[in-house]
């Protein structure tokens, strides 16, 4: 079987990690979900789940991105054999308190203005994980 190497000069096409804009665009994203949940009255539910101290969280979930979407791994070297639904499994979360976490995630994304196409799978995919977190 013979292999076709592409030439050096074709151009890679951008990671998602790269569409997000790297890390600097994963924290503004997650800084702005954490803003939205710390402010706005509608999450209050979801934000009532979270330690007073949201700042841990932002760095966690800036880190959580950057590796679900191809950038560096820090987050699961940091937690050997942990999955984000493993890290979920103690959480009670509600039907209620996931709507309220896509709807803000889903809001902090156009509000940071990431691609649209992006978006949309990443809120697929989010979708898909939030509700398999339902446990009530
Ligand atoms: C949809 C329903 C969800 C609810 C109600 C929820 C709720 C929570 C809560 C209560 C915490 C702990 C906060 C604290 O200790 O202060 C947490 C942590 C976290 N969540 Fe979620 N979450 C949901 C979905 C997701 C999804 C879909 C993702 C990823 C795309 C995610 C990413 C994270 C991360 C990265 C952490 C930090 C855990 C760690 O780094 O060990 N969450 N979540």
């Amino acid at each position: 079987m013979t292999t076709t190497t592409p030439p050096a000069t074709a151009a890679k096409p951008p990671s998602l990690f790269d569409r997000i804009g790297g890390e600097a665009g994963a924290r503004l994203l997650a800084d702005r979900f954490y803003d939205l949940m710390e402010q706005q009255p509608e999450y209050a539910e979801l934000r009532a789940m979270h330690a007073p101290d949201l700042a841990p969280m932002r760095v966690s979930l800036t880190q959580f991105l950057s590796a679900w979407l191809g950038g560096p791994r820090t987050w699961f070297e940091e937690r050997p054999g942990a999955c984000i639904m493993s890290a979920h499994r103690s959480m009670d979360v509600s039907r209620e308190t996931a709507r309220q976490w896509l709807h803000a995630m889903s809001r902090a994304m156009v509000e940071t203005a990431v691609e649209p196409d992006l978006g949309q799978q990443m809120q697929q995919a989010m979708t898909r994980m939030g509700s398999a977190m339902i446990v009530r």
